[in-house]
């Protein structure tokens, strides 16, 4: 069959520009004018390719090209020679979706080049075993697969590949002893991680750990063991700490250990948690689930934003569930869901010992929640003070209603006073909610007050410009943080 030389594309993953010689291209020109015949060019028609690596013979914005599996100098020689339409053989004869087989395709291509024409390089062929590895974080592709196609031995393709195959095993290794350690199941495990159950029982159960010791002992800190490991920081943490008491852990975290109700931290320790915006010390948490749970208790964190929470659970061996709008990779624990008062689903089938409560503070911080929610799925601090209050009073009812006698609600919040621009003697308080508001709520949707913990935030974080301005303006801000403990009653 022949086709028009300017339908084809030329795929630069499939063949890079760097492979390209300019001296095989003069040659076959050069064998071109005296009448040589050349086999046809092997190609393949793709769909699904909006912006792949191709020419400008594509028009912009068409989703279908047909693309060069070899031949590639055949086809510039045939192009540089003025010839319009060339012979090809298709591949496959029915189109094939480009991002879903691109591997293929690549492989294809290389095979071809193996056995004729402008060999593949040893270079080529490593760019190849490593884009594959990269593109297959399951590891489908094996050693000896890729040795095979690529026509080299397979400790060949082991010395090119074993770098990204370490990496990816410790990323989904990392993924899943984090999720096991919070109490996942191995089914649920297998569902997200996508290996088998049987699996993921080995990596739990064999995984061994014990050369932390040892490196520490050498003098490296937790932050070369992290990388070391290809782990986060607080999965290490929580291996070293395993099986020490809790006040243990308080000691090596170094962390002090309150024994009275005013919880101040003067800032975020930066090990445990994601940057985010109402990000909370991780001491906090620590000191929660010191005095109201013990190990292997489980604790649901509906509003779980950087995920300090899960990360505390971790290093306490408590288990933990956590969800919130805004999801994303490297927090793999924290699943999606949207907390809506108008329906009453509640997404945890295991009963919790104790929910940590931490949702936005009213209108606190809604820009940067806004970025994070949908328009369909908004965050709660876009609501108005009368959605607000209906939305945690309707919260507290869910929760009493899916929890069992000993639950603890830990809820944290703080005053609400819109003294932005507004001196102290003139703040209205129809405008405000405080703690006394949400202690009534907790009363009301049947929830007994227990504690009241005072964890203010640091006043350091006003500016001496800000603290200027208010005092001009008596105007009167609010540090203060309560954390209200609750028992159903
Ligand atoms: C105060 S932040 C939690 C901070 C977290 N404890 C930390 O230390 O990083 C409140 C979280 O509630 C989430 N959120 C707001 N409205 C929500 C809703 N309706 N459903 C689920 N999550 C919501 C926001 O995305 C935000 O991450």
């Amino acid at each position: 069959m022949e086709v028009n030389i300017a339908d084809l594309t030329w795929d630069q993953f499939i063949y890079p520009r760097g492979g390209k010689s300019e001296k095989t291209v003069n040659a076959y020109v050069e064998a071109l004018a005296i009448g040589a015949q050349f086999p046809p060019i092997k190609i393949q028609r793709v769909f699904n390719y909006a912006e792949g690596d191709q020419t400008t013979d594509l028009p912009a914005g068409r989703h279908g090209a047909t693309i060069i599996l070899d031949g590639i100098h055949r086809w510039f020689a045939f192009k540089e020679s003025g010839i319009k339409k060339i012979p090809v053989v298709e591949w496959k004869d029915k189109p094939l979706d480009y991002e879903k087989n691109k591997v293929v395709l690549l492989l294809e291509g290389a095979e071809c080049n193996i056995s004729h024409g402008d060999r593949l390089s040893p270079g080529d062929k490593k760019r190849i075993a490593r884009e594959i590895a990269t593109s297959d974080p399951e590891c489908k592709w094996t050693e000896s697969a890729l040795a095979e196609k690529l026509g080299v031995i397979q400790q060949t393709v082991n010395t090119w590949i074993s770098d990204i195959r370490a990496r990816q095993k410790a990323g989904r290794n990392t993924v899943i002893l984090r999720l096991n350690r919070l109490g996942w199941t191995q089914e649920k495990i297998s569902e997200t991680v996508g290996i088998n159950q049987q699996r993921i029982s080995q990596i739990t159960n064999n995984t061994n750990f014990s050369e932390i010791g040892n490196l520490l002992s050498q003098g490296h800190d937790m932050d070369y063991i992290a990388r070391h490991y290809h782990m986060d920081l607080a999965l290490v943490w929580a291996l070293r700490l395993e099986g020490k008491t809790d006040q243990e852990k308080f000691k090596e975290l170094g962390w002090g250990l309150r024994t009275w109700d005013q919880w101040y931290f003067n800032e975020c320790d930066e090990r445990f948690g994601d940057d985010w915006p109402g990000r909370i010390p991780a001491q906090l948490v620590a000191h929660t689930l010191f005095f109201f749970t013990k190990p292997g208790d489980i604790v649901l964190d509906p509003m779980a934003g950087g995920g300090v929470v899960s990360d505390v659970c971790m290093l306490f061996e408590r288990k933990c569930q956590s969800f919130d709008i805004a999801t994303r990779d490297n927090r793999p624990e924290i699943q999606y869901h949207h907390w809506d008062s108008q329906d009453n689903d509640w997404p945890i089938t295991r009963k919790a010992d104790l929910i940590f409560f931490d949702p936005p503070y009213y209108i606190k911080k809604e820009k940067a929640y806004r970025e994070k929610a949908t328009e369909e799925t908004p965050s709660i601090s876009s609501y108005s003070k009368e959605s607000y209050e209906k939305f945690i009073e309707s919260f507290l009812i869910l929760a009493h209603k899916n929890t069992k006698e000993t639950t603890r609600m830990v809820f944290l919040n703080a005053d609400w006073r819109d003294f932005e621009s507004t001196p102290a003697s003139k703040e209205n308080p129809d405008n405000s909610i405080t703690i006394f508001d949400y202690h009534r709520v907790l009363s009301k949707t049947g929830w007994k007050l227990t504690h009241r913990i005072e964890c203010p935030l640091s006043s350091e974080r006003l500016s001496g410009h800000q603290v200027q301005k208010m005092q001009d303006k008596r105007i009167l801000g609010t540090v203060g943080r309560t954390l209200l403990i609750a028992k159903r009653s």
